[in-house]
């Protein structure tokens, strides 16, 4: 008889972990996402319940490593949380802001990596999400993609040392997703207009085309170390 693959998505009520963990489960995965905000928690049981969602701090290690031993043996480990701090150009930026954007995306990956590593499967693999910016050169970057980079730089070393799992990452670009919510609509509005007309795709990406991406590294079992940009080209651009 066929068993389901256990899949758990770190970062997986909102955005771009919600669009995977939602593709996952229609591939016949059982999905457990974790994040922190109980309305988010909750919110999930009504949008997508096909999930099982869980209130977990991606930087509380002990929390991380209890859901994680309850799911044991895990098949697939998504991780997509993330801040949204820490943009800025180098005369401008907030070097605070930075440190905490690091807190907010770097560590918990960290985290969950280490306190989830007992409890995956064997074969199980790990997807985790940078961004474009740690390849493209756009003003304004430099420290968001420094924290990208170093959470992609995550992906080659553990692809080995954690081997025969697997670990990939995907690079997106631009994506509609509730983290641009920060900013004002109109200014959204104006920003994302501005992007599809300077993106060779002529379109933001949405959350589910980087869930694609996502899916295709938790599932193709000969990807390992290799970072998957989805971007529609922006790194090719000027936005
Ligand atoms: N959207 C873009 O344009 C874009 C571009 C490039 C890269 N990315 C990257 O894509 C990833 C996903 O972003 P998104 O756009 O999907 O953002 P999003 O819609 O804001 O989703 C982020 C998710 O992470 C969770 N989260 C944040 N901190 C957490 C923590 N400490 N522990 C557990 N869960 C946590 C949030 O839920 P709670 O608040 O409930 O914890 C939420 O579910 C991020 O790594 C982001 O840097 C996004």
């Amino acid at each position: 008889m066929e068993t389901t693959r256990t899949t758990l998505v770190v970062g997986g009520t909102s955005g771009i972990g919600l669009a995977a963990a939602r593709r996952l489960a229609a591939g016949g995965d059982t999905v457990h996402v974790a994040s922190r905000d109980a309305t988010k928690v909750a919110a999930v049981a009504d949008t997508a319940p096909e999930l099982v969602a869980h209130r977990v701090d991606g930087n509380d290690p002990a929390a991380v490593a209890e859901l994680a031993a309850a799911l044991a043996p895990v098949d697939a480990l998504v991780v997509t949380l993330a801040g949204s701090e820490g943009a800025g150009t180098l005369a401008d930026l907030d070097l605070a802001a930075l440190r905490r954007a690091f807190e907010a995306k770097f560590w918990p990956t960290m985290t969950v990596l280490q306190a989830t590593l007992p409890h995956l499967a064997k074969q199980a693999s790990i997807t985790l999400v940078g961004a474009i910016s740690a390849h493209a050169a756009m003003p304004g970057t430099a420290g968001i993609g420094a924290l990208n980079a170093a959470v992609e730089a995550l992906v080659r070393p553990l692809a080995v040392e954690l081997a025969p799992r697997r670990v990939n990452a995907v690079a997106p670009g631009l994506v509609d997703t509730p983290w641009w919510n920060d900013m004002p609509e109109q200014d959204r509005i104006a920003w994302f207009t501005a992007a599809e007309a300077g993106l060779p795709v002529g379109h933001v990406s949405s959350a589910d085309e980087i869930a694609g991406a996502v899916a295709l590294l938790a599932t193709n079992t000969s990807m390992t170390g290799t970072i998957v940009e989805v971007d529609g080209g922006a790194r090719f651009v000027q936005l």
